[in-house]
């Protein structure tokens, strides 16, 4: 080889090196790999390709000068995923901290339009202690290039962040822009003012992991989608999650022709709903017998647990599902679990993915807390998204469907394209106490035993409504079905609707009650 070629292959292993032996032993020492290696982790075996790892800043300011590291604290490239075509930036924490810089921001930014030109996932790999303080402002203008373009991507191609360090100020609001966010426990944490600040202004203490690490976010903010235990477990579940995943707005998601269905569960669907309907079940227990085996893939499985949503296969084709949780407040929808699920339906109809709701829900969560928070306006956005939703729906209600959160859960007069209901199914206003004191008020208060009068009428309600044959009778359901018979209605529901099409009216863009 001549030496000028050599010369080439030595400066990409001084390239490959970052900011040094020291400060990537400093890196491992804290549990986290790699810029380069979690790349290599993350893609197919031998498929990446990197661009601009030559790439420097251009500042001068603060000692910068003398700190020109090829590559500027990101790497950037493309590869394979499952065979398919993503592209992907990785911050180099070992280089000035990962953080960002005018041309680290460009790099990223190259990235991101490559990957809406063609139609493919961005996967973000953030590590980083944010604005490169000695650029000032041309940092703070490269956040806003790339807020700009997750703004112009979404609903385009799938984007993906992974918080696998540090992510603070504003750096927040690019994972927050894209549609699923990661977190690696212990070693990552989000927040928009950290600890310090957090001190000065409000006189809280607080730990970064208690403020914005990878649990808090889980369960209280909603903030992130999944947790992972460490770096290589991160890569691994974005693997997985592609696999539900269509590569862009206008494909369908891959549809696998090898799946496995258990025919037992057949037989133990019907076993799940306890006899007595005020007892609690766990409604993952349901999806799992409707769905292929081992396909369930839930998202946000620690927040607003009321709700279950998540990616599921039947007979290989990916299906979102949306599921009330009877053994978490009894299912109702209270304002986290409405925005929980309105995201997910979103994300679902953006990238053609058919939804599939299970709907056992008493109604909305009473309260001062819900209704100063604005229960109404986040409920709404849960209806909206379905109204909206043009992809394949088919609800089956399991159990109850009461009032206005019957009315939320994708029901028929909502653009259901085909509406279930198990036996067990009570489809009514309100519950038949409640009912049966407002509309047999006068009655009961006349009567010589006004307690057993309400008992009565209540039994009267009960037995008018909450059944599925009221709904059944005016269409309000399609069919009423057997447990047992609910995989291959959904088999049958799902293959009847590929090819469903439907044009919303002409608009900009509808008006969400955000
Ligand atoms: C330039 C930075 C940097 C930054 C870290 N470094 N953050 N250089 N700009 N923002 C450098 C350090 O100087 C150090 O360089 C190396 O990265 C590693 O940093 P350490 O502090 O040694 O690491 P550690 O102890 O692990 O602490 C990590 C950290 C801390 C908690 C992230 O570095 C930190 O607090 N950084 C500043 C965070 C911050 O305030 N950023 C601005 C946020 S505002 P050497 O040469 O010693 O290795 C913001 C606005 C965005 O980002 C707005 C968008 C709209």
């Amino acid at each position: 080889m001549s030496d000028i070629n050599k010369r080439l292959l030595k400066t990409r292993v001084i390239n490959a090196q970052g900011g040094g032996t020291d400060r990537i032993n400093k890196h491992h020492a804290q549990g986290k790999l790699t810029a380069h290696e979690r790349i290599v982790l993350l893609l197919d075996e031998n498929t990446f390709q990197e661009i601009g790892a030559f790439v420097e800043h251009r500042s001068n300011s603060f000692g910068l000068g003398q700190q020109r590291i090829p590559g500027d604290g990101v790497v950037t490239g493309y590869g394979k995923i499952h065979g398919r075509q993503v592209y992907v930036y990785a911050q180099d924490f070992t280089v000035l901290g990962g953080s960002l810089s005018e041309t680290h921001a460009a790099k990223i930014c190259r990235i991101m339009d490559l990957a809406l030109k063609n139609g493919a996932p961005i996967i973000g790999l953030n590590d980083s202690g944010g604005a490169r303080i000695q650029e000032g402002v041309v940092s703070l203008s490269g956040y806003s290039e790339i807020f700009f373009r997750n703004t112009r991507a979404s609903g385009v191609v799938p984007q993906l962040s992974l918080i696998m360090g540090p992510c603070a100020g504003g750096a927040v609001y690019s994972p927050a822009l894209t549609d699923f966010v990661f977190m690696v426990g212990d070693t990552s944490y989000m927040f928009v003012t950290g600890p310090n600040v957090v001190k000065t202004v409000t006189h809280e203490e607080v730990t970064s992991e208690d403020l914005g690490g990878a649990k808090t976010h889980a369960e209280r903010s909603g903030v992130n989608h999944f947790v992972a235990e460490n770096d290589v477990e991160c890569l691994k579940k974005v693997r997985s999650l592609l696999t539900y995943l269509p590569q862009n707005a206008y494909e369908e998601a891959p549809r696998p022709t090898v799946y496995e269905f258990s025919q037992e569960k057949i037989l133990r669907i019907e076993a799940i709903l306890p006899a007595n309907n005020t007892l609690p079940y766990d409604c993952r227990k349901v999806v799992d017998c409707l769905v292929d085996d081992d396909s369930f893939f839930e998202v946000q499985e620690d927040y607003a647990k009321n709700i279950v949503v998540g990616f599921a296969r039947i007979e290989g084709r990916t299906i979102g599902v949306v599921a009330n949780q009877p053994s978490e407040l009894a299912g109702v929808l209270d304002i986290n679990a409405s925005r929980k699920a309105a995201r997910f339906v979103r994300f679902c109809d953006s990238f053609n993915i058919p939804l599939l709701i299970l709907e056992d829900v008493p109604g909305f969560l009473p309260g001062i807390d819900q209704e100063w928070n604005g229960i109404i306006t986040h409920g709404a956005k849960l209806l909206y998204a379905f109204a909206e939703a043009t992809v394949p729906r088919i609800t089956v209600i399991t159990r109850k469907a009461y009032g206005g959160a019957y009315c939320v859960m994708n029901s028929k007069s909502l653009g259901a394209d085909l509406s279930f209901a198990w036996p067990t199914a009570e489809i009514a206003v309100m519950g038949a106490k409640g009912a049966a004191e407002i509309i047999f008020k006068k009655d009961i208060l006349d009567a010589a035993d006004p307690e057993m009068t309400w008992k009565e009428k209540e039994l009267e309600y009960a037995e008018t409504f909450t059944n599925p044959y009221r709904a059944a009778e005016r269409g309000i359901v399609d069919d009423v079905i057997l447990p047992q018979e609910t995989r291959l209605k959904l088999v049958n529901g799902f293959a009847m609707l590929e090819k469903k099409a439907e044009n919303l009216p002409m608009k900009k863009h509808g008006n969400i009650p955000l």
